[in-house]
């Protein structure tokens, strides 16, 4: 069976994958663009792809009919037609729950970076700038006794709850439907949440509803001081008004872990003080890279097996 690899993963999954599979890795780790996927796409029975390869309705048109799986290296799959798949007959799997704790570990930092300018410290420390301690010097908000509103309370949602209720937040959440169990306020509509909270989380998945969910009105809604931190995805919000609002000063500041053209960021963040940058290493550790890894491999030995997808999305 002919497995393609979109990336490079980590030494024990392609070793596995090489084992099991008739698999086409990419020592190289190049980025696939378009003719490649479709090229691959033609030829393979099983797509491994990541983030970085949209595969839309024209690739999926366009597939051979040995394509019967792809399987995401990511618990997101907005790169991918899910529609298209479905009316073509490919089944989609994902690789939800591995990387839970390291991305809300990650929203944490950005919470901490963010609010205490932590980031603005180490880049005035680097830069030479540091004059010695001083009592009014680059002070920032406290976290203790703040109000922490997460915007989709989903695994990673909770993950992020848990550690903000450890820091002394207190924590809100807006969701589709109240979860049951959750003790942090449930708030049914977004605008008054917004209203209220010291720190806002997207923590939402995106598509076509939740497009610009974070929008010019929106921010608009949002406290002076409040911080809006985005580890999800980049479309959540629309960045044109969130560097207005930004550089207006009508909100704090921002704490980004991901872009809507990413590698692309927009210089004018670059060029703001009050938002912390990081280029999407929201599941960037050993062992959560590693745990993707093991879904992918599980999802597609289950294909292989002929049984039920783990981890079917489509
Ligand atoms: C990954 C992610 O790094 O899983 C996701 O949805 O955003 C990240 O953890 C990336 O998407 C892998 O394709």
């Amino acid at each position: 069976m002919k497995v393609v690899v979109t990336r490079r993963l980590p030494d024990s999954v392609e070793a596995e994958l090489a084992a099991r599979f008739d698999a086409e890795l990419n020592a190289a780790d190049s980025v696939f663009g378009r003719d490649r996927l479709e090229e691959a796409m033609r030829r393979c029975d099983v797509l491994a792809p990541s983030v970085r390869d949209g595969i839309d309705a024209e690739l999926i048109a366009g597939a051979g009919e040995r394509l019967r799986l792809i399987a995401n290296f990511g618990a997101g799959t907005d790169n991918i037609d899910l529609e298209a798949a479905r009316a073509r007959g490919i089944a989609v799997t994902n690789t939800p729950g591995v990387l839970t704790e390291d991305t809300a570990d990650l929203v944490m930092a950005l919470i901490l970076i963010g609010p205490r300018r932590l980031g603005e410290g180490e880049r005035n420390l680097r830069s030479g700038r540091w004059r010695g301690w001083g009592p009014t010097d680059q002070l920032g908000r406290s976290l203790t006794g703040k109000a922490l509103g997460i915007i989709g309370l989903g695994r990673i949602g909770q993950a992020v709850a848990r550690r903000a209720r450890g820091f002394g937040m207190a924590v809100h959440y807006h969701n589709r439907r109240p979860v049951p169990g959750e003790d942090s306020a449930y708030w049914p509509d977004l605008d008054p949440m917004l209203a209220e909270m010291d720190v806002v989380s997207l923590n939402a998945p995106y598509g076509p509803e939740t497009h610009h969910l974070i929008d010019r009105r929106r921010l608009g809604l949002m406290r002076k001081e409040a911080w809006l931190i985005n580890a999800a995805r980049g479309g959540l919000v629309d960045e044109e008004a969130l560097i207005e609002a930004l550089a207006a000063g009508r909100i704090a500041g921002a704490g980004l872990d991901v872009y809507p053209n990413e590698p692309e960021v927009d210089p004018r963040l670059l060029a703001l003080p009050n938002v912390v940058l990081l280029p999407h290493l929201g599941s960037a550790t050993l062992e959560s890279r590693t745990a993707m890894g093991e879904k992918v491999l599980a999802n597609i030995a289950a294909f292989a097996e002929g049984r039920e997808l783990p981890d079917r999305v489509a």
